[in-house]
């Protein structure tokens, strides 16, 4: 296994809409181990494989460390190709935050259930319903797989703030 650079605002890549994964190779094993150790050396919840610069639709998640004894009980959890099939007229606020934007939280108010399809690394297709955590954690993530940052939700002010801030700091890192 091995740490990948993780991608941040302003990077381009984000903006990417990830391509379905057609078959479970070596090498997406590969990068779903990478993405484990990459996302709890962070230390994250969830990263899509766009973080690390490949527009696959794959994310890794545990939202162990949340809990109590988490640290002593991982839950890695793999996603292929997931896909939001319904999603709850009742809503749930959460303040979020992304490893490509680090150091930013902001509260985002997102459907507070919805049932996902996905696809396992053994190639077995799931449906599950999510609430709490998982709900919007699942929902951050299939965004970036569309391209999508949790900062299009907050006004246009904040959001120009952030991604000033962002692009200042890159410009800075350039120079
Ligand atoms: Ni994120």
């Amino acid at each position: 296994m091995a740490i990948r650079e993780i991608i941040i605002l302003p990077d381009k890549q984000l903006r990417l809409v990830s391509k379905p994964i057609e078959k479970i190779t070596p090498e997406i094993r590969k990068l779903a181990d990478d993405m484990f150790e990459t996302m709890y050396d962070a230390p994250g919840i969830g990263l899509a494989a766009i973080q690390v610069a490949q527009p696959l639709r794959l994310i890794t998640m545990d939202l162990a460390k949340k809990t109590e004894d988490g640290e002593n009980n991982p839950q890695p959890r793999v996603f292929i190709n997931p896909q939001i099939l319904s999603s709850s007229e009742e809503t749930s606020v959460y303040e979020e935050g992304c490893l490509s934007i680090p150091e930013y939280y902001e509260e985002v108010e997102r459907p507070a259930r919805v049932r996902v399809r996905f696809t396992d690394l053994d190639g077995k297709v799931h449906e599950e319903d999510a609430e709490g955590l998982f709900a919007t954690c699942i929902q951050h993530e299939i965004d970036h797989l569309n391209g999508i940052l949790f900062v299009d939700y907050l006004s246009k002010l904040k959001r120009d703030r952030v991604l000033k801030k962002f692009a200042k700091a890159a410009k800075r890192a350039a120079e």
